[in-house]
């Protein structure tokens, strides 16, 4: 090749390249005008229009035949009937003109939470048009409102995926109030790394200033994802599962939706779910890791997809004497230390009754908070020598003295690890200097 034929190759080259480069430059907002007309909620809380109900996202549900799946918070007073209309939007003319033509209307069944709140969790169960592949959809309860209806959720789950990225995700279904218990949740984290957590999810209504730079730490760390969770915006959430302990629109912050979110936000993510609060270890006792538990459970039980681990509460009243815990930089940082405590409750009729969930998501329809609504598998529950709840809380009834409860120092059997790794995440995080 000449070389003035080279260098003019080189020149086209490089003027293609700044030609791209610029086009890059100059037109980056087409994706986001796009993306603010069809704005991806992925969990949250998004008011029907002229009604007392709210939508928190949209699912394919490949398991019932591609039904659309709406998890919502319906108001119960009046309700009727419920309506779907479900839309492709994901051809641009249908979007600009915001017409009906690519969409389609239709009466949903619903399957509502019962308790005695005015609110309810409930899954609104849109039957899939046979003739079109939909993207979006909303709801209502007035059939003559649906050419009106401007807000639409992305519906996710669209294709099943065989191969997940994560083994095990907890799920944490609220963060709200003043929660600084800044040093427990390090050390839950720390440790359910250690046995096989990979991912962590929390649905934060509000926290404080600690947990902030906890939860900060740990999402560029890259383990957690937090879903916002702004429920105390739209209804006056209780605090409790019963109203007459804390008044209020809806059950315990809209925990019942936020778990079912949960479940199928990483139906495809992740191969089991840990449903367990934020003062709550899900622990295996006879095997090194949560890989290992389960392996063998499912080995047993291979058509279950609900495991029960039966609760026991640490009370956090009562400390090891040995002086071992906290170490003494720790109790600079605000919050328990779950290594002192070491003395659970003997086994009782509450254990079994607020136990909490090892789930295969793929294998659940609806969850509660101590139990699935519906599931595909079986349920098995956990013999306590195999896996317990570690609980650690103020006890529930009253104080009990060291004598009548049980030393349970499973957690050491963790200590070279987690204490290194606790020291280094409160340095890194910047809750100890
Ligand atoms: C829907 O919008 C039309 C105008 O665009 C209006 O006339 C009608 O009253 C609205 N329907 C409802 C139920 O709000
Ligand atoms: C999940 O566990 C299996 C062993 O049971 C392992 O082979 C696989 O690599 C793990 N997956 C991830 C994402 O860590």
């Amino acid at each position: 090749m000449k070389r003035k034929t080279f260098l003019r190759l080189v020149c086209i080259n490089a003027l293609i390249i700044l030609l791209i480069l610029w086009s890059w430059w100059s037109f980056p907002v087409q994706d986001s005008v796009e993306s603010t007309t069809a704005p991806d909620i992925q969990a949250n809380i998004a008011p029907v229009p002229s009604s007392k109900h709210f939508m928190v996202s949209a699912f394919k549900d490949h398991r019932l035949g591609g039904v659309i799946r709406v998890i919502s918070i319906l108001c119960k007073k009046g309700l009727k009937k419920v309506y779907c209309v479900l839309c492709d939007k994901s051809n641009s003319v249908a979007k600009t003109d915001g017409g009906l033509d690519q969409c389609v209307f239709s009466e949903a069944k619903f399957d509502i939470h019962k308790n005695t709140f005015p609110y309810a969790t409930a899954s609104v169960l849109c039957p899939p048009p046979s003739l079109q592949e939909v993207t979006h959809v909303s709801i209502t309860t007035d059939p003559n409102n649906i050419h009106n209806l401007t807000s639409f959720l992305p519906i996710q789950n669209q294709e099943v995926k065989k191969s997940l990225k994560y083994n095990f995700t907890w799920c944490i279904s609220n963060m709200f109030g003043s929660s600084n218990n800044a040093m427990q949740f390090v050390q839950t984290v720390e440790l359910y790394k250690i046995i096989g957590v990979q991912r962590v999810v929390v649905y934060k209504t509000t926290c404080g200033p600690h947990m902030e730079k906890a939860l900060r730490y740990y999402q560029k760390e890259g383990i957690l994802e937090v879903v916002p969770w702004p429920i105390d915006k739209f209804l006056k959430p209780s605090g409790s599962w019963r109203p007459d302990y804390s008044p209020g629109d809806i059950h315990y912050y809209g925990q019942v939706a936020t778990l079912n979110d949960c479940i199928y936000h990483y139906m495809y993510q992740s191969k089991y779910l840990l449903l367990n609060d934020l003062d709550e270890i899900i622990m295996p006792y006879k095997h090194a890791n949560l890989g290992d538990l389960m392996s063998s459970l499912q080995k047993k039980h291979s058509d279950a997809s609900v495991f029960r681990v039966r609760n026991y509460v640490f009370p956090n009243t009562q400390s090891d004497d040995s002086g071992r815990f906290p170490l003494p930089e720790w109790k600079k940082v605000p919050g328990v230390s779950l290594l002192e405590h070491i003395y659970r409750e003997p086994d009782n009729e509450d254990s079994f009754i607020s136990a909490k969930l090892i789930v295969d998501p793929r294998g659940v329809e609806q969850t509660l908070v101590h139990n699935t609504q519906k599931h595909f598998g079986r349920v098995v529950h956990v013999p306590s020598d195999v896996c317990r709840l570690i609980h650690t809380r103020r006890p529930k009834k009253g104080d009990t003295s060291k004598d009548q409860l049980i030393m349970d120092k499973r957690l050491w059997e963790f200590e070279e690890t987690l204490v290194r790794n606790i020291n280094r995440a409160l340095h890194k995080s910047g809750l100890l200097p």
